[in-house]
């Protein structure tokens, strides 16, 4: 049985010197070539679906280079593809992929096409991993723990309120999910609720979810006209909804306490400028690491402890989410997760030189 031990960037960097260690053992399996008889040691192939490109998001600028770095310096061959937004293209990708051949599939949902796929990869006998979004029929969960992230958010509202001199209680909140096919949405509406509720806040508007940041942009207009244009905080799940919701905002004079997640560039950026409370920070390569000592173990034959579990049943590896507000943003460039040349822009600049970000 494998305890699951990652909890930190440091341990990262050291784990992935012990899978950079195992790879050629772990990461490589025996074939026949026809000709001769003889062995020779081919890479192990993990296949990866990626839900969308959509700028701003976190999948193509973050999660697939620390894929790529990660699954390739554990010896693996890494063949990562990206559904773009479609979920017919997502089940063609998952057919090529499981054509060539893979030795476990790394799947990240899009709009619930991970589910078919998984289970013909399982009648494949192809080990699955949903990674980040909850997939039914999957080996194994890896994703942040997604009722906390959405906690982060409700106390940033809170936090931003009071510190605006407002009572959470009587303050007029609009609140936003993401795409409730996506099943961590739920997830983060209700640990943002929870936080929510114990502070006495009430929604004034609830929005429609959506993870389609153009789409948030209306929405939250219609939302802004339901209330009057009488907004004091607004729940958004995060960075890239929360990026068109503050240029509504903006438009309108307004600064209030907005929530966000990913610690993308546009979200850091307006954490820096004082238009979103914070973001919630979730380092990709935890995530990644987090994913290669599962396929490890999976692939030796051994089980992985997981410190949650879905409804459904399915293990859950969740990691520590990470709240960060202006103060904090250095020590996500120190991570290496955003850099002061892309944060640092001629508006945010002095916002940089305040908050130490170099
Ligand atoms: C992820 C978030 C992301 C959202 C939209 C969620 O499943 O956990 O990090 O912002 O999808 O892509």
């Amino acid at each position: 049985m494998k305890k699951f031990r990652i909890a930190s960037l440091a341990a990262v960097a050291a784990a992935s010197l012990v899978l950079a260690g195992c790879a050629a053992d772990t990461a490589t399996e025996e074939t026949s070539t026809a000709a001769a008889g003889e062995t020779v040691a081919e890479a192990l192939r993990a296949c990866v679906i990626l839900p969308d490109a959509d700028a701003g998001t976190r999948w193509e600028p973050g999660d697939r280079p620390a894929l790529e770095t990660g699954l390739t310096a554990a010896g693996y061959d890494a063949d990562i593809q990206n559904a773009q937004s479609d979920t017919a293209k997502y089940a063609t990708i998952a057919d090529a992929q499981l054509t060539k051949g893979c030795d476990v599939m790394l799947l990240v949902d899009y709009q619930g096409a991970g589910a078919a796929v998984a289970e013909k990869a399982k009648a494949a006998g192809v080990p699955v991993i949903a990674y980040d979004r909850p997939i039914a029929g999957a080996d194994y969960y890896v994703s942040f723990d997604n009722f906390t992230v959405g906690a982060l958010q409700g106390q940033m509202i809170v936090d931003g309120l009071v510190a605006a001199g407002k009572d959470p209680a009587t303050a007029s909140i609009i609140y936003s999910s993401g795409d409730p096919s996506d099943g961590n949405a739920a997830m983060f509406f209700d640990g943002a609720k929870s936080v929510l509720d114990a502070a006495g806040a009430s929604p004034a508007f609830t929005m429609e979810g959506t993870w389609d940041g153009a789409k948030a942009g209306t929405l939250f207009e219609q939302a802004f006209t339901a209330v009057g244009g009488n907004v004091d905080a607004v729940l958004a799940p995060n960075d890239n909804n929360a990026a068109s919701i503050i240029s509504i905002l903006d438009k309108n004079g307004l600064t209030v306490p907005v929530s966000g997640q990913d610690a993308s560039t546009a979200g850091l950026q307006n954490v820096l400028l004082g238009k979103q409370y914070g973001t919630v920070y979730k380092p990709f390569q935890l995530q990644v690491a987090a994913a290669l000592e599962i396929i490890a173990a999976i692939l030796s034959g051994e089980t992985v402890t997981a410190n949650k579990t879905l409804d459904d049943g399915t293990p859950f590896i969740a990691i520590d989410p990470i709240i960060t507000t202006a103060e904090l943003v250095k020590d996500v460039v120190a991570d290496g997760q955003a850099t002061a040349a892309d944060l640092c822009t001629a508006e945010v600049a002095a916002a940089c030189a305040t908050f130490g970000v170099e």
